[in-house]
């Protein structure tokens, strides 16, 4: 079994890029940079992608084509909040975003994912039973927006993504997609207060993506594969 993790380098993706290897999976990362040497060491290839950058997406895809191996399991778990992006702590509501934040955030949260997904389709159905993993987010849906969360490019990419990979899921019959959210994770992003260590998240959603089938399709699903309740 090959799975492709992008975001390989650091939080969720260099603990889920260990974790899958360990259970024997072969992986191949992808990262803007350099990767931890442990990083390195569990992954067959890194691809370099930056998911704002359209020509990167498509090189890595024309990369991964070439190398030609038939990908089980694609995790698109790169992401980004509005701070990493310019967005300050009080300026990121809908009264004040920049629109440049704003369309960052879609750019690289569900946009991106669509377009390295879709290039990678060939690849995927060469695989005997291919999954699609959306890393999205609880404050992509509606119900938990309503009750938290104050950065509208962050809720309204990872909704895009949520529903991008019903979609998906919809037009690729043959390729189990689904949106999952990990928990609040102890990275940069979700901070030292976070309910869950990257390497819980890691181990409880390999468990889950392995449990996958094609009835999940189109789900949104939570850290451990169950419909997710907001
Ligand atoms: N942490 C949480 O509580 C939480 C909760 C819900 C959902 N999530 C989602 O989980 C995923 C992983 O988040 P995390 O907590 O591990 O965040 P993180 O620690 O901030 O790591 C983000 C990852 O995304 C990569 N990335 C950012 N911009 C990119 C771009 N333009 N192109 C390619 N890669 C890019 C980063 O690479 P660089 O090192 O190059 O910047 C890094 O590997 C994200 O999709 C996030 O939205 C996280």
């Amino acid at each position: 079994m090959r799975a492709l993790v992008t975001g390989a380098g650091r939080g969720l993706g260099a603990a889920l890029v260990n974790e899958l290897a360990t259970r024997g999976i072969t992986v191949i990362g992808t990262a803007r940079r350099d990767v931890p040497t442990d990083v390195a060491r569990s992954c067959e290839h890194i691809v370099q992608l930056d998911l704002a950058d359209r020509l990167s997406i498509a090189a890595a895809v024309n990369e991964l084509n070439t190398i030609g191996e038939p990908i089980d399991l694609l995790v698109n778990n790169a992401g980004l909040d509005g701070r990493s992006v310019g967005g300050g702590e009080h300026d990121r509501g809908p009264l004040e975003i920049d629109p440049n934040v704003f369309m960052r955030q879609i750019e690289v949260n569900a946009l991106g994912p669509l377009l390295l997904s879709r290039g990678l389709v060939e690849l995927l159905q060469a695989a005997t039973a291919p999954r699609i993993v959306n890393v999205s987010s609880q404050l992509g849906h509606p119900e938990v927006v309503r009750r938290a969360g104050r950065d509208v490019g962050y809720n309204a990419s990872k909704a895009a993504l949520t529903t991008t990979s019903a979609t998906l899921a919809r037009d690729l019959p043959g390729v189990t997609v689904v949106a999952v959210h990990p928990g609040w994770v102890r990275t940069d992003m979700g901070g030292p207060e976070a309910a869950l260590s990257v390497e819980e998240s890691a181990t409880r959603l390999v468990d889950a993506m392995l449990a996958l089938r094609p009835e999940h399709s189109g789900q949104f699903l939570d850290v451990d594969g169950y419909p997710f309740q907001p």
